[in-house]
This record gives structure tokens, sequence and C-alpha cells, in this order.
């Protein structure tokens, strides 16, 4: 008997992979459902580019130095001494944006093809607490350069926490580490970064992606069709998983890690001035949070006796809560989009508002030239 027979039946003895492998092996096999298409490559590219942004995380975090007196200058070091340190930090950054926008892109289709219906309301909600989490860290991330943008920006972003009833001032006293952002925020940023938002990343996604394979990709047909005939049968006559829509993933991923690495090398992330060194003017948070940014400032300072803001946020958390538990509002179990006019207007005009918050909230404060003038915004977004 060869050594490697021999070492694989010890292992076996003592962990039983044959018999886990040959399952895994009879699971990638089984048929998707034959709706599965490009579409359904969203997660698996996330999952792919979150990798990237481990291995690049990692690589940053050799050199990065977590102190208001070093910070900025490990950035410096590796965007202009470490090999490659600014491709690797570009990617990463880049990298952070892209995943961003592939999560809302994987929900926004995953609410269309009515996959977070009955039994996979679970598989939602962890989904849900997955993308809460990733924000976490871009925002935890974007202070560590500790420039002045990345400063103020933590300090508007730790101010509007404040503004949340009961659980704000506590969670900004715990975020800052004192009265104001400085070097005990940077210490818990890096650690939040770091250690405990991944800690808790890992294990929703971890959940999530356990339902996914528990319960199978949602078929076309409703959830009370699939209660009656059964997830394999609404999967005859699609494709098998492996090699079929695996082979589509692992182009969907090569195509998305091939656009960061692209980016990172055509547009180089630059380091702004150091924390302190001025006072910046126009900070305004990244994309993903600007229709928040932008939500607050048109909240009165006094409404019905209360500061309006407060009144606003209570309004955004249910709106959020209303995300988180949406399986429970839209309970229909009908799947099919065209059978689903009501809730995917609904979506639709959610989508826009959050889109047109966001544009507001890019050209608020700002001189744009465009079309052969240049127009002002004030801090509502209107042309001045
Ligand atoms: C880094 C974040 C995430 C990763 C890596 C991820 C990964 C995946 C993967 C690989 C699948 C199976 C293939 C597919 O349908 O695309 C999936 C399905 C699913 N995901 Fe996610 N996901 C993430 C975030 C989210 C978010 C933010 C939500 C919703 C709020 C969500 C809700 C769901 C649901 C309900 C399904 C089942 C869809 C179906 O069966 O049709 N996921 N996810």
């Amino acid at each position: 008997m060869s050594v490697a027979k021999r070492l694989g039946d010890w292992f076996d003895r003592r962990t039983g992979w044959r018999g886990m492998r040959a399952e895994a092996v009879a699971g990638l096999a089984k048929p998707v459902p034959p709706r599965v298409g490009w579409g359904f490559t969203l997660g698996s590219t996330a999952l792919g580019l979150l990798f990237l942004q481990v291995a690049t995380g990692v690589a940053l975090a050799l050199h990065y130095q977590p102190t208001p007196e070093a910070a900025h200058g490990s950035v410096a070091r590796i965007m202009d001494e470490v090999r490659l340190g600014w491709v690797v930090r570009g990617m990463h950054v880049w990298g952070a944006h892209a995943l961003v926008a592939l999560v809302l892109a994987h929900a926004a289709k995953v609410f269309v093809t009515g996959g977070h219906k009955r039994p996979r309301e679970l598989t939602w909600i962890l989904g849900a607490g997955v993308m809460f989490v990733m924000l976490g860290l871009a925002f935890t991330g974007h202070l560590l350069p500790w420039t002045d943008q990345s400063y103020w920006g933590a300090v508007v972003g730790v101010e509007q926490t404040r503004i949340v009833p009961v659980v704000g001032p506590p969670t900004a006293t715990l975020l800052l580490g004192g009265e104001t952002v400085a070097a005990p925020t940077l210490t818990r940023f890096y650690v939040l970064h770091l250690l405990i938002l991944p800690a808790i990343l890992a294990k929703l996604l971890f959940l999530h992606l356990w339902l996914v394979r528990r319960h199978g990709v949602s078929p076309a047909e409703s959830a009370d069709e699939e209660d009656a005939r059964g997830h394999a049968a609404l999967c005859a006559g699609g494709e098998p998983y492996a090699p079929n829509h695996m082979l589509r993933e692992a182009i969907a991923v090569a195509v998305a890690a091939a656009a960061v690495l692209t980016a990172a090398a055509l547009w180089p992330q630059e380091l702004g001035p150091r924390a302190g060194a001025s006072t910046p003017e126009g900070v305004r948070p990244e994309w993903y949070f600007l229709a928040v940014y932008q939500y607050l400032k048109y909240w009165p300072s006094q409404l019905l006796g209360l500061p309006g803001e407060t009144i606003g946020i209570c309004l955004l958390s249910a709106a959020l809560g209303a995300f988180v538990f949406l399986p429970f509002l839209d309970r229909s179990p009908e799947r099919r989009p065209a059978r689903r006019r009501v809730a995917l207007v609904a979506g639709a005009l959610a989508v826009l508002l959050w889109g047109t918050l966001t544009a507001l909230g890019a050209v608020s404060d700002r001189s744009i030239p465009a079309f052969g003038k240049t127009w002002t915004f004030d801090t509502w977004g209107r042309p001045r």
C-alpha cells in the first residue's frame, strides 16, 4: 500500500474526510433551478472579492502603524517605499467600493427574484447583518490613514451615531474612547477593523452560506409550489451546479478581481494631508453613506418639541428595520416578478429615493462646472 493511501486511511479513520468529500462532490453535481444565470453570480463574486480584501488587508497590516503619530507616515511608506504597496492599497480601497456595490446589487437581485421568501427568510436576515458589518468595516477602515478627510469623516459619522436615541450616546463614547476623535479612537477603530468586525462577519457569512446550501438557490416558482413539490423536483431540467454554474461564478470573480486591479493601477489612491494639518472644506462621507448624510440635513432643528434629527434618525431606523425584516413584510409566497408588481414598484421607489439623496449629497455645498457654466449647489443640493 502506498504511503499516500496509508496516510489517507489514517486521516479518514480520525476525521471521516472521504465520506464528507463524497457528499460534497454529490452536492456539487446536483442541478440548480433552471432560472439560475449570471444574476445569481453576484453573491459568489462578493465572496471572491471578500477573500481579496482579506489578502490585501493582511498585506497592508504588515506595514501599518495604528497611532496618530505614525499612521499617516506608515501609509505614505506603503505608497512610496514598499514594493507594489501602492497597488495593494489601491486594490484594498477599490475592492471595498466594489464589494459594497456588489452586495447592494446582490440584495436587490434577491429581492427582485423573490429569493427572500419562505423558507429563506433567515438567509436574508443574516445577509442584511453581513451588509451592516461590511459598512462598519468600510467606516472604520476609512479613519486608519489618519488624513484630514478621514479624521473629519469619522467626526461626522460618530456625531451622527450620537443622535440615535438611547443607544447613540453610549455607542459614540465607546467608539471615541473620549470626547473627540483622538488616539484611543484610532486604536478602537483599528481593533474593530482588524479583529472584531471580521470575526462577526465570518460567523454571519458562514451561517448565510450554510443556509444557502441547505435550502439551495430559490426556484422561480412560488414558495407554496416549492413546499408542495419539493426543491429537487423544481430543479429538474436545470444545469448541474458543477461545472456549469460554478464556471459562471469563476468567470464573474475573475472579471471583478481584474476590474479592481485595473482600477487600482489606473487610478492610484491619493493620500491626503495628515489629520490636524488643516480643516478641509466640504468633508462628506463615502458614496454609500451619502444618502443618510444628506437625508439628515432636511430635518429642522426642532419638530414637535423634539430635535428634528432625532425624529429623522428614528424614521431611518424604522426603514432599516423594514429592510432587515423584509421577508415578514413582503409576505406573499409568489416569487415571479411579473406577479409582484406592487412590491417591485415599492422597491424601485426606495432605490430611487436612495439614489436621489445620494446625488444631492454628492453635489451639495459644491460648485460644479457642467454644460458650459458653473453650477453652485446649496446645502440641500438646490442649484443657486
Ligand atoms: C458579502 C456579502 C454576501 C455574500 C458573500 C453572499 C453570498 C451569497 C451566495 C454565494 C448566494 C447564493 C447565490 C446567489 O443567489 O447569488 C447567496 C444567496 C442569498 N443571499 Fe447572499 N451574500 C451576501 C450578502 C447578502 C445580503 C446583504 C443579503 C440581503 C440583505 C443576502 C441575501 C441572500 C438571500 C436571501 C439568498 C438566497 C437567494 C436565492 O436562493 O435565490 N445576501 N448569497
